[in-house]
């Protein structure tokens, strides 16, 4: 993995069709008949901030965004995972170590939307869903949000990543890192919740999911959830797309709950891609989606960024 001149790592998602799949350590990829059975999900839990990894310590370095910096955290996934800095492992390491370009292009889009007037995080609740880093989330929390919340696939990328990106940008309050969720220096509620999409929202405070219309049909008057759910390059996944589209719809606030998705138009090599995505929400016909930002237009690697609402 390499570092570009602002220290953000820098790679691709997917091999393009002439990469050599191995070389990149996508194990996934290969096409080998032999592929070992895709292990059951890690259970979900809730990360207390107490529970930051006391033996894994992320290196700092800044990370420039149009004028706004923040502290980002390096570690290596052979220091938390004991994989090698390429594997995506299903199933066991789903990507959160590293940083992805559409984290970036996702906390621009959210604040020239604050600019523009179109978006105000002031009071809002937060969730961020396949949070890695938590940049978008951050961002959030320094806006004003009431309570942000972190999901990722693993525990272990919420205490040694997540958790000391959090502590960097936003003092905690004590220097004991007390275990609440009020210890920041900010009056957000902050809170970090690992699991895989199918199931994480049992765990998730605020969803009433029993009562919970999970088509959120037009004239229901459910007013739990969240009012902005964010997440970066999440969708790269055919297999994983029903299940993230499902986890939405239950975690949106309805009416007025939105989503911002940054992504690539099209992951070469597994088929994902916002377009894919996009066409299974307008086909289940209850949200509508609008393109609010193209980055790297021309090129074979698109990224967009999404804007997703209740019809
Ligand atoms: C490619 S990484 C992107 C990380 C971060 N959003 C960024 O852009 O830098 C994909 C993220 O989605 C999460 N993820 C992928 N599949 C998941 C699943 N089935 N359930 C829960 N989380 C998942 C991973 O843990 C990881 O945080």
């Amino acid at each position: 993995m390499a570092a570009n001149q602002s220290g953000v790592d820098s790679f691709q998602l997917f091999p393009s069709a002439n990469d050599n799949k191995a070389q990149l350590g996508f194990s996934f990829l290969d096409d080998s008949p032999e592929k070992p059975p895709i292990p059951l999900p890690p259970p979900c839990l809730e990360v207390l901030l107490s529970q930051v990894s006391s033996s894994v310590k992320p290196t700092l370095e800044p990370v420039n965004l149009d004028g706004l910096t923040l502290l980002k955290g390096r570690v290596s996934t052979h220091e938390v995972f004991a994989l090698s800095n390429s594997d995506l492992v299903p199933g066991k390491y789903e990507g959160g170590l590293k940083l992805w370009e559409g984290s970036l292009d996702l906390v621009k889009s959210l604040q020239s939307e604050v600019e523009s007037g179109n978006l105000s995080l002031i009071g809002k609740k937060v969730l961020e869903i396949g949070c890695g880093h938590g940049l978008p989330g951050i961002f959030s929390c320094l806006q004003g949000a009431s309570a942000v919340h972190f999901q990722d696939f693993n525990s272990e990328v919420l205490q040694c990543l997540t958790i000391p990106n959090v502590v960097a940008n936003i003092p905690v309050k004590s220097q004991s890192l007390a275990a609440d969720a009020k210890s920041w220096d900010t009056d957000a509620e902050v809170r970090f919740f690992a699991g895989d999409w199918s199931e994480v929202h049992q765990i998730l405070p605020n969803l009433q999911t029993d009562d919970l219309d999970s088509n959120c049909s037009p004239g229901s008057t459910v007013s739990v959830g969240y009012d902005i759910i964010l997440m970066a390059e999440t969708v790269y996944s055919i297999s994983a797309l029903p299940a993230l589209y499902e986890l939405i719809k239950k975690c949106m606030s309805h009416p007025h709950g939105v989503v911002y998705m940054a992504a690539k138009k099209y992951y070469f090599g597994v088929g994902g891609g916002s377009r894919r995505f996009v066409s299974l929400v307008e086909k289940d016909g209850v949200m509508v989606a609008s393109l609010i930002a193209e980055v790297g237009g021309g090129s074979s690697n698109v990224r967009e960024v999404w804007k997703l609402q209740f019809k």
